[in-house]
């Protein structure tokens, strides 16, 4: 899913290197990634009551790549992203463009201005995503290319009205195109799926796994890379743990999972010298790259808040704790069955305006809700994401600029093995509660023995000391968070098979 907040889409600056290479011999393909940051170091304020005006940070980021599309080519950048499963680019006309925001930047086509284009007969296009915008056009196909990678034939849509500024590129599971699961598909009762890019890739001969690797890279990196068909075992640390997808949407008739979620089986804090589990309830946790900050069901927004002694503040719509000081080693550990991904506090904190005031940039979600674990969360993550047998493996992300050491994935992931935990997905919501032990598998899973990815200590090392990955305020915030899932289950609600 696209969640950004709007600021982060008009103020980031772009600086796009396409870098791609494909080695037919070792069947895979290889797409670095630019990351979109704004470095200008804009602020954006929000009055409290007019007590006091406290100002937050905007930073985002976003991960994109770039396209070359028709006959002659045009440049267009569009968002890279694990939550959504087609590739649309805006169109030149667009009513949005000019006035409402400019299109420039990220580019459009003109598909009356390439040769080569071919429209699909009746195949309408309508996205929603998370951070409110909207794409609506049809499919069709052109020329395609990613660098030296030739992407003819695949198909893409054209939205000839959209209020976000780029275009998607999304690789998700083919059950979640629009096609399929899509408001599209719903009105016209016709659902199917077609090849949608990681697919085409497969087909194509490119790749002889429909599986990726994204690597998001450190906060401080302009890049990261995706890689389709194989695994770069230089890029992570310890093991390599497989975990399944679990079916969210079984009840509205799908058989198999259409969204990259798995089971977030707790969450802890964890220093040198103490580890301290906060849950141990499990909660489904959609693993998203479109997606900038971490949502985390808000009871356990609060268990976190709490050990970070930050308070809620009212006038911020966030929880509030002074800053971390910059060699604050403490870390959120994730549990996802018997092993952990760390990410380091300073990936969840925002500073103020207002001296030493940071506040949690960890996102609560009411009711029943699923965890999305965005950007914040992902790029202290190396994530193989294997389409064909509904699985997702993990390890921590290890940074660095040593030698590659990439190994294709035939049908199964090289070198990972099942999580402890596997066998022990979610299966329904319950409140989230404190207590139980993560840093242990005693009381929970009596096969396993606990392996964390790596007994190290976390690598924070010289990671700025604050991540100001920040909405443009609180309020924008707030609305963008109830969205993601409403659109979603918008999406999905309808169809039953
Ligand atoms: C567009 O048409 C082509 C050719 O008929 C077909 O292969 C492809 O699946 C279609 N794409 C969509 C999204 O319907
Ligand atoms: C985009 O349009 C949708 C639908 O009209 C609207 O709900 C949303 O607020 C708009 N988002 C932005 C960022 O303009
Ligand atoms: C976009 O395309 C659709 C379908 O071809 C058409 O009905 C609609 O009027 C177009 N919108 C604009 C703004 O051109
Ligand atoms: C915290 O837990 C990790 C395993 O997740 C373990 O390696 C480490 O030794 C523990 N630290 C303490 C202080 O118990
Ligand atoms: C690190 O920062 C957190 C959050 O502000 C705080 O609770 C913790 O005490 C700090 N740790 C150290 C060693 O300063
Ligand atoms: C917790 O927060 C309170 C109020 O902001 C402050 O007085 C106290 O010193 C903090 N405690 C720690 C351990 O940081
Ligand atoms: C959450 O899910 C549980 C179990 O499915 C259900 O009993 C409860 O009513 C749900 N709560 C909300 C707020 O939807
Ligand atoms: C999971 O269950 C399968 C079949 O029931 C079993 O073969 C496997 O050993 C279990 N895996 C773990 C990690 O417990
Ligand atoms: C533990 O192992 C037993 C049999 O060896 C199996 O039936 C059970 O499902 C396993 N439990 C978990 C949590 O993997
Ligand atoms: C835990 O890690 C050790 C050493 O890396 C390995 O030998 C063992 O098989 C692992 N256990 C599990 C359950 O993955």
């Amino acid at each position: 899913m696209k969640v950004i907040s709007a600021a982060a889409v008009s103020l980031a600056v772009l600086n796009t290197l396409a870098l791609g290479s494909i080695l037919p011999r070792e069947k895979y393909v290889k797409i670095p990634f630019v990351k979109n940051q704004d470095g200008a170091g804009n602020v954006l304020g929000k009055r409290s009551n007019g007590h006091e005006k406290f100002v937050l940070a905007n930073e985002q980021s976003f991960y994109s790549v770039e396209l070359a599309i028709g006959t002659p080519s045009q440049s267009l950048t569009v968002l890279l992203d694990t939550g959504s499963a087609d590739l649309w680019v805006p169109s030149k006309g667009n009513p949005y463009c000019g006035s409402v925001m400019d299109c420039d930047q990220y580019g459009v086509f003109d598909k009356t201005k390439s040769s080569t284009f071919k429209a699909n007969k009746s195949s309408p296009f309508y996205a929603a995503y998370g951070d409110g915008t909207f794409a609506q056009g049809a499919f069709g196909q052109d020329r395609l290319k990613y660098n030296g990678l030739d992407l003819s034939g695949l198909s893409f849509a054209v939205a000839n009205e959209s209020n976000s500024t780029f275009g998607v590129l999304g690789i998700g599971l083919p059950a979640l195109e629009v096609t399929y699961s899509g408001k599209v598909a719903v009105v016209d009762k016709k659902s199917y799926e077609y090849d949608n890019f990681p697919l085409f890739l497969k087909r194509s001969g490119a790749i002889d796994a429909t599986a990726y690797s994204l690597f998001l890279n450190d906060e401080s990196q302009s890049s990261g890379s995706i890689l389709f068909g194989a695994v770069d075992h230089s890029k992570y640390e310890g093991r390599l743990y497989t975990v399944p997808l679990v079916n969210l949407y079984r009840s509205q008739g799908y058989q198999h999972p259409v969204a990259f979620d798995v089971t977030l089986h707790g969450i802890g804090l964890q220093t040198d010298r103490h580890n301290t589990t906060l849950t141990a309830t499990k909660i489904p946790a959609l693993l998203d790259s479109g997606t900038t900050l971490t949502y985390l069901p808000s009871q356990a927004v609060a268990l976190l808040a709490k050990s970070l002694n930050a308070t809620y503040s009212k006038a911020l719509g966030y929880y509030e704790y002074a800053c971390p000081s910059s060699d604050n080693d403490t870390s959120v550990a994730f549990d996802f069955g018997g092993f952990h991904i760390n990410a380091p506090v300073s990936d969840f904190t925002m500073q103020t305006s207002v001296g030493g005031t940071c506040v949690l940039a960890v996102i609560p979600q009411a009711g029943n809700a699923t965890a999305i674990l965005g950007d914040s969360f992902l790029r202290n993550a190396y994530v193989v994401y294997d389409l064909d047998n509904y699985e997702v493996s993990l390890a921590q992300a290890k940074y660095g600029t040593g030698a590659e050491d990439i190994e294709a994935i035939k049908s199964t992931v090289p070198s990972a093995t099942r999580a402890p935990g596997y066998n022990s997905t979610w299966s329904n919501y319950a409140s989230v509660t404190s207590g139980g032990n993560i840093f242990t598998t005693a009381s929970k899973n009596k096969n396993t023995t606990m392996n964390t990815t790596s007994s190290a200590k976390p690598t924070h090392r010289n990671k700025r000391a604050l991540q100001d990955v920040a909405a443009n305020s609180a309020t924008s915030a707030r609305s963008a968070l109830a969205l993601p899932l409403l659109a979603f289950l918008l999406i999905l609600t309808v169809i039953s098979s």
